[in-house]
């Protein structure tokens, strides 16, 4: 098969690549995508980095046997640990995520910016670089502890997720905000949980939510059209694999989740 038409490979620790792969397969929607979920292993965000590497390695190697074009890293926290070595390893370009701090940096105004994460990635060197890089005491992070598990449960409207939140951030309550970066892509599917607490115990006026995936996704566009690694236009079918490492059963619920997330596309 002509390197192009092959698959690009989407990894995560779990299900929350899955929100990152939703916005790629709609802005390359000729392009064919193999996602492994590493929900076996799930989550990594609380594990030491030579583990996350390890096992961020491994599902870069179960894409690579597929066989796949590029590598998108649908997981901050793989990221962190692990993208430096996946580039060293494979010679097809590797795009990853990063908690989207620039940007809110920019769109500071009078309040704070509070970014939400993994332990692993606030705690990892790539994350306290970037924070170097803007150097300010406007950008709180908070380190989320159990959170990726309760949002691997898939009940992402659960009082749990509410309380949890409410423990995380109970020292932050009263604080005016101008934006909450989610660097974790598990917690795009509980935005609304998220906007629901900053509404009752922030300060806020047009909060502004980072995700940090309409930039992922174009650096993914961008790197495919500069190594000409993009399908031929005139082929219009899109293929979307999904794998989980904990199983069919798992599988099943990323259909669920992917027809929830696309309005009930069925794959
Ligand atoms: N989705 C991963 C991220 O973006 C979650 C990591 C975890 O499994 O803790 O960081």
């Amino acid at each position: 098969m002509a390197l192009n038409d092959l698959a690009i490979g989407v990894f995560d620790s779990g299900i929350g690549g899955l929100s990152v792969l939703k916005e790629a397969a709609k802005a390359l929607p000729n392009e064919n995508f193999i996602y492994l979920g590493d929900d076996l292993n799930a989550p990594y965000g609380e594990k030491s980095e030579d583990e996350i590497l390890f096992l961020s390695e491994k599902c870069a190697d179960f894409l690579a046997k597929m066989g796949v074009k590029a590598f998108l890293i649908a997981c901050n926290t793989a990221t962190s640990a692990a993208v430096k070595s996946i580039r060293e390893k494979y010679s097809i370009p590797v795009i990853s995520m990063e908690p989207a701090v620039l940007p809110a940096f920019k769109h500071l105004k009078e309040g704070y910016s509070i970014t939400l994460a993994t332990p692993a990635t606030v705690l990892g060197e790539k994350y306290l670089r970037l924070l170097r890089k803007v150097n300010t005491d406007k950008i709180i992070s908070v380190p989320c502890y159990g959170l990726v598990d309760l949002v691997e449960q898939g009940d992402f409207y659960s009082k749990k997720i509410f309380d949890l939140l409410y423990e995380l951030l109970h020292d932050l309550q009263g604080l005016k905000i101008d934006s909450i970066v989610l660097g974790c892509t598990h917690y795009n599917f509980i935005k609304d949980v998220i906007y629901e607490y900053a509404e009752n115990y922030f300060d806020i006026k047009d909060l502004e939510v980072f995700d940090g995936i309409d930039g992922t996704v174009k650096q993914l566009k961008r790197v495919l059209e500069e190594n000409n690694l993009l399908k031929d236009k005139n082929d219009k079918e899109q293929t979307i694999l999904l794998y989980s490492s904990a199983g069919e059963e798992k599988v099943l619920d990323y259909q669920k989740i992917w027809s929830f997330i696309n309005d009930d596309l069925i794959l």
